[in-house]
């Protein structure tokens, strides 16, 4: 079964998951609003990833550093001078395209245009024949850049405003805490800065559902390592991030690693993992070795030194930067993508069925009586539970609809109670991907499902 892009939308507006952003007032172009049952999901996979990269490795530290940084910051890492996308005009039909998209999506992601310089990416396109996507003429303008960063100012005077920019990447704030987490927690190198937060970017092309969009969440993690581990290094992350995706649930199959054979003057290796979106082959996330670039330039526009000094050699150094990149709102478009299921059932009838791991389902356990009459130890289970976990509490409509609506939010068990139940004390769990079912004392459902989620 192909997934398409439609039915994660569609699913997504129905079932409370996310909604198009400022949707009543025709909404705002690459903007979605989580919902009530999206938020869950995506709060479990942020929940999920800091569990794995943060909580589990004692040489990780999290921070949550400010949105809004020192316009400086911005100058040490190149934003100010570089962060622009390179767009073409078609002259016919007025679209406006990124051209290294137009690069990428003309070669089935066989080319990346990622180091390609302008003059190379309009050579590309004229010696291709690249048509316009939109009305296949060949009429374009030359390259221009646009800029990606979203400025805004402080100041309480008219006039005396200083522009600030919302930053565009999360990891400048782990770069500039550096000196105090290896100062404040004792670090010793090499150790790893990671911090989840929101992100900004002024990008006009179509974004694919959330795949790319102008505000987006980033889960950045910063290791800082003495530059003859840093290969090793560099390969672990690719290692853990895969793991990470395997154990999410992800087909092997669904993804593909793509090493960088063009990197940035600064860079040493780079490596973005694909993921089969429904709209194709697409990068989900990135491992770059990027060198003593970083710490280099904020030393050198801070003034600040960043040289470590090694405790048991005595060596000064600046460390080396391997980063691993995930964006938390395009892992969840890889999520739903993945999970989502059509299944025939015995009769002709069809039911979706999203088949999250149970960790990052939205309510782990749906508590449906059997009858309304008989609702008294449901909300009874229901108030004993929602304290350890989310749960859902549905008594309307048939048992066969209720535990469809279940399954295409993804909540793996759903516990009816029925008149047994008043009798021995007993429900059933059902099991949301097999629809198998067991009879179970009331007080061992809990343990039950908390065995089931863990990550
Ligand atoms: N600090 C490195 C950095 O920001 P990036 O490749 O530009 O690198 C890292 O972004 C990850 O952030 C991407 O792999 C993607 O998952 C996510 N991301 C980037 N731009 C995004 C956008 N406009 N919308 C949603 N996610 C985005």
């Amino acid at each position: 079964m192909s997934v398409t892009m439609e039915k994660i939308v569609n699913l997504c507006k129905n079932r409370g998951i996310i909604f198009q952003g400022s949707e009543i007032y025709g909404g705002m172009g690459n903007t979605w609003d989580y919902g009530p049952v999206g938020v869950e999901i995506k709060n479990n996979i942020k929940k999920a990833w800091w569990k794995r990269f943060v909580q589990e490795d004692p040489s990780t530290y999290g921070v949550d550093a400010a949105i809004l940084m020192n316009p400086r910051v911005w100058d040490a890492s190149g934003h100010t001078q570089n962060f622009a996308d390179p767009k073409m005009d078609c002259k016919s039909c007025k679209q406006r395209f990124r051209a290294d998209n137009l690069i990428e999506d003309h070669s089935k992601g066989k080319v990346s245009a990622e180091a390609m310089s302008n003059e190379e990416m309009e050579k590309y396109i004229s010696d291709n024949k690249i048509n316009c996507p939109h009305c296949g003429n060949f009429n374009w303008t030359p390259i221009r850049q646009f800029k990606l960063m979203f400025e805004t100012s402080r100041g309480t005077l008219d006039g005396e405003k200083d522009v600030v920019y919302l930053r565009p990447e999360t990891c400048q704030g782990e770069y500039v805490n550096f000196l105090n987490i290896q100062r404040s927690m004792r670090a010793k190198v090499p150790f790893a800065i990671a911090q989840i937060g929101k992100s900004f970017r002024n990008e006009i092309t179509p974004g694919n559902f959330i795949f790319r969009t102008i505000e987006f969440e980033q889960m950045e993690l910063q290791k800082f390592c003495k530059e003859e581990t840093s290969f090793d290094i560099y390969n672990e992350y690719k290692e853990k991030a895969r793991k990470f995706l395997l154990d999410l649930n992800f087909s092997e199959d669904h993804l593909k690693f793509h090493d960088h054979d063009k990197l940035a003057f600064y860079a040493k290796a780079a490596c973005d993992i694909f993921y089969l979106f429904p709209m194709g082959w697409s990068e989900l996330n990135g491992i770059h070795h990027r060198s003593t670039h970083d710490l280099s330039r904020h030393q050198e526009f801070s003034g600040k030194s960043m040289l470590y000094l090694d405790p048991i050699t005595n060596e000064k150094y600046i460390p080396t930067v391997i980063e691993y990149s995930i964006g938390a709102d395009r892992l969840m478009l890889a999520v739903l993508t993945e999970a989502y299921t059509e299944e025939e059932l015995e009769g002709g009838d069809t039911r979706i069925v999203l088949k999250l791991h149970p960790a990052i389902a939205p309510y782990k356990v749906a508590i449906l009586p059997l009858q309304k009459n008989i609702n008294e130890k449901a909300i009874e289970l229901y108030n004993n539970l929602s304290k350890k976990f989310m749960c859902m509490y549905d008594e309307a409509g048939s048992i066969g609809k209720r535990y469809r609506r279940q399954d295409e939010i993804g909540v793996p068990f759903s516990v009816t109670v029925d008149f047994d139940t008043l009798e021995d004390n007993t429900v059933t769990i059902r099991d949301r991907d097999t629809m198998e079912q067991i009879r179970l004392p009331i007080d061992e459902v809990e343990k039950y499902i908390e065995e089931k989620i863990v990550f």
